[in-house]
Order: structure tokens, then sequence, then C-alpha cells
């Protein structure tokens, strides 16, 4: 807060004052846009014009180049494609390669989203912050502010203002040449000169603190949240959206006469498409029995066993590895974080899998067992037979013996 007299509409002109420059009004933008080409042909460089919409021409007669502004933007746009890029290939191909669905680990078309996204992310930020810095924004005052007669440039005022800094500024000659090139109104604009009067007040100094030190309770709170245990249940802000009033599958529902929210089938009925009256086709079983050998639409062919492998290394290699011997990714990864939990040997020559009846093995793969969980929702049953014969291809190959192998073979 300042104790001098500064308000003063024009200034004053006591000694803390200093001339910043002259402000000329023009009755048209056309008096404008000519004032400003006298100005700039007399060699001004330090002034602009200011009008209360774009006036067309007004760049070429102020000698305005063309901004470099769109350059620096596709340097950030650049940089953004890059920077995307790169962080994909380091989190997806370097620093944790992950196998999802046999996927491979580094794509291009993969990555086209995320590094679309941080390509117009780094454009629109340099945009934004290029134009702040090309204007020298934020500016909350400038020294024109001080002229009643200026607040028209919201209105109806065209105004030229020269900057006392100009090499070629000349207090009389300049006003000469402002009223020669049309000017309606010349003043002179001066500032106070004291450096204490053009600082940041002492008051908001000291708010900031305070402000930056209150802004910084909600982030510790979220911090103290996540560090620390709670028995205190969840806080629900929308609890009628958490807790709504619908049946949710394998939950008591008390609007039904049972009690329960799942319905049974209608008796005697069957959806359509659901018959699957083929005991061995769709469940493995054959007169009650899990079927030893393959139902009658599994025809073994190399193609077939092909299929297998690739589903295989989809669906069952994360757990069971590539090899079946139960070392993947999963069990891996939850050894990593201190578990232990293996999924199961399918091929080595004590493994119950080795006996197992085909149908056995195709009901595990539809339903699950225990803690491995049913594909049947993600894996045609043609697919699932095709499995069956690729386990069997692993189990073959891993146990094979000398008497197997075909005649002329030579064992190393
Ligand atoms: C998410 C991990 C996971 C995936 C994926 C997975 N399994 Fe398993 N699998 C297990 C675990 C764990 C067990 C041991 C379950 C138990 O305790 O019996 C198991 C057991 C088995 C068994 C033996 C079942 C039994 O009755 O003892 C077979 C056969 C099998 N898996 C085959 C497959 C095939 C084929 C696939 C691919 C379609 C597959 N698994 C995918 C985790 C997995």
């Amino acid at each position: 807060m300042s104790t001098t007299d500064d308000d003063k509409p024009n200034g004053g002109n006591g000694t803390d004052e200093e001339l910043h420059g002259l402000l000329a009004e023009f009755d048209t933008p056309g008096a404008l846009i000519a004032a400003a080409r006298k100005v700039k042909n007399a060699g001004y460089t330090e002034f602009d014009c200011y009008s209360p919409f774009p006036v067309h021409g007004i760049d070429a007669a102020m000698g305005i180049k063309a901004t470099k502004l769109p350059w620096v933007v596709f340097l950030g746009g650049l940089s953004g494609l890059f920077l995307g890029t790169l962080m994909q290939w380091w989190m997806n191909a370097y620093d944790w390669p992950w196998n999802v669905a046999g996927k491979p680990t580094w794509s291009i078309p993969a990555n086209v989203p995320i590094s679309y996204e941080t390509t117009i992310l780094l454009s629109v930020l340099t945009t934004f912050f290029g134009m702040w810095a090309a204007n020298k924004l934020p500016q909350v005052w400038h020294p024109f502010f001080r002229l009643d007669r200026f607040a028209r440039v919201t209105d109806d005022g065209f105004f030229l203002g020269i900057e006392a800094g100009d090499k070629r500024f000349e207090l009389e000659q300049t006003k000469q040449l402002l009223v020669a090139a049309g000017a309606s109104h010349v003043e002179e604009c001066s500032v106070d000169a004291r450096p204490a009067a053009r600082s940041v007040p002492r008051w908001i100094w000291a708010v900031m603190p305070i402000m930056t030190m209150l802004a910084l309770i909600p982030i510790a709170l979220v911090y103290k949240a996540r560090a620390t245990k709670s028995p205190d249940p969840h806080y629900h802000i929308f609890s009628d959206m958490d807790f709504q009033p619908k049946a949710k599958s394998d939950q008591p529902f008390a609007e039904f006469a049972d009690g329960r929210a799942n319905r049974a089938q209608a008796g005697g009925t069957v959806a359509r498409g659901q018959l699957k009256a083929d005991d061995g086709y769709y469940r493995g079983l054959g007169n009650g029995q899990w079927l030893s050998g393959l139902p009658a639409q599994v025809e073994v062919t190399p193609a077939l066993l092909d299929r297998g492998q690739e589903r295989y290394n989809i669906y069952c290699a994360p757990c069971h590895g590539f090899d079946g011997a139960g070392h993947g990714i999963v069990p891996e990864r939850v050894a990593m974080l201190g578990g232990a939990w293996e999924a199961r040997n399918l091929v080595e020559r004590s493994s119950a899998v080795i006996k197992m009846p085909n149908g056995q093995i195709f009901n595990t793969i539809s339903n699950g067992n225990n803690t491995m969980m049913g594909y049947a929702s993600q894996i045609p049953v043609e697919d699932r037979w095709a499995i069956v014969l690729y386990v069997r291809a692993l189990q073959r190959s891993q146990n094979a013996v000398e008497s197997e192998l075909p005649p002329g073979s030579e064992v190393r």
C-alpha cells in the first residue's frame, strides 16, 4: 500500500513522477490505421494500438511480423509425441514387459491413442503459456489505465500509445507527429517512478504463505488417509449411488418370495441356443464318466494342434507357463510380492493331470477347479478341445522315453 497521492487522475506532476509516454485518440479505425503507418514510417518501434475490437490491417500498418508461436507449438507437439511414445515403450516394453493375452509388448498401433493425446496436451500447453509469454502476461495493470479517457477503449475509442523509452521519442516532436497524423486528442501519461510504488503490495506477501499453508491441508489429509489405517467405515458421499435398491447375483433380495436375487430357470424350458444336448462335446462326459478319448466332432489335425498352442499361450501360459510346468508370470509376480500361489504343474510325470481323462481337463478349462477360474465364457468349445490336445502334446514331448522315438532316431 503506498502512501502517496498517486491516485490523481493524470498521475500528477509530483517529483516522483516519470513520463511513460503519449496517448493519442483517433475517431475511426481507418484513422488509427493511417496513423499507425505514419508512426511506423517515422521509425518508432515502442508503440501499440488499442481498439474496442480487432481492426483489420492494423498488424501490417504497425509493421508487426507474423508470430513465431505456431513453430513453438509445433515443437511442443513433437515433444509430446516423442515423450508419450517413449513413456509407453519404457513402461510396456522395457521396465515392465507384461504378457497380456499373448499380445506383443511393443506395437505402434497400440500406442497411437496415448501418443496422440500427449501430442495434443503439450501443443495446447505451449499455445496457452506461449501466448502468455509472448504477450508479457499476466499483467494486471498498465500505465494508460491512469488516464480516464483510455476507458473508452472498451467502447468506442481508438488509441495509439508511444512509449517514452522509444529511441526517437522527443516530447514536442512526437506530439506534433501524432496531431499531424490526425489525432483528435493527445495526452501525456506518467507513472510513479519509485520502485516501492511498483512492487507487489506488502499485504499480498503476508497473505500468500497463509494461503499456501491452507492449500496444503487437503493434501495432508489425503496423504494421512493413504498412509494410516482406520477402523471407521468408508465415508459415502453419494450413499444412494453406493447402495442401490437393486438385485445383485448371489445376494439376498427381499422382493422375491424365496428371498434370493437369483431366479431359477423356468421349469421344462431351454433358452435359445443353449440346448447343448451332446454331453461328450459340451461337457466331456460319456455315460456319466469323464471321456478318456475325444468326442466325435473333434478331428485331430496339425491345424487344430496349432490352434491349441496359440490359445494355450494366450489363456493358460500366464499361470501355467509356456511349457506347462506352472511357472507363468502370474505366480512369479505373486512370489515377488511375497506371497505363495502356484498354478498346477500340468506336465511332470507325477502330476495328476497326466492320468486325468481328456473330459476332465476339458471340464477344468470350462468350469475351473478350486482356485483356478473357468474359461467357458472366453474360450469357445472347439478351442477348449484344441487346448486339451495341446496340453497332451506338452506332456508327451516332456516325458518321452526312448522306446517312443520313431525308428532311426538317435538319442544324444
Ligand atoms: C489365473 C491362473 C490360471 C490360468 C490362467 C489357468 N490356470 Fe489352470 N490352474 C490354476 C491353478 C491355481 C490350479 C490349481 C487349482 C487347484 O487347486 O486345484 C490350476 C489347475 C489346473 C488343472 C488341474 C485341475 C485339477 O483338477 O487338478 C488343469 C488341467 C489346468 N489348470 C489347466 C489349465 C488350462 C488348460 C488353462 C488354459 C485354458 C488354465 N489352466 C489356465 C491357475 C490357472
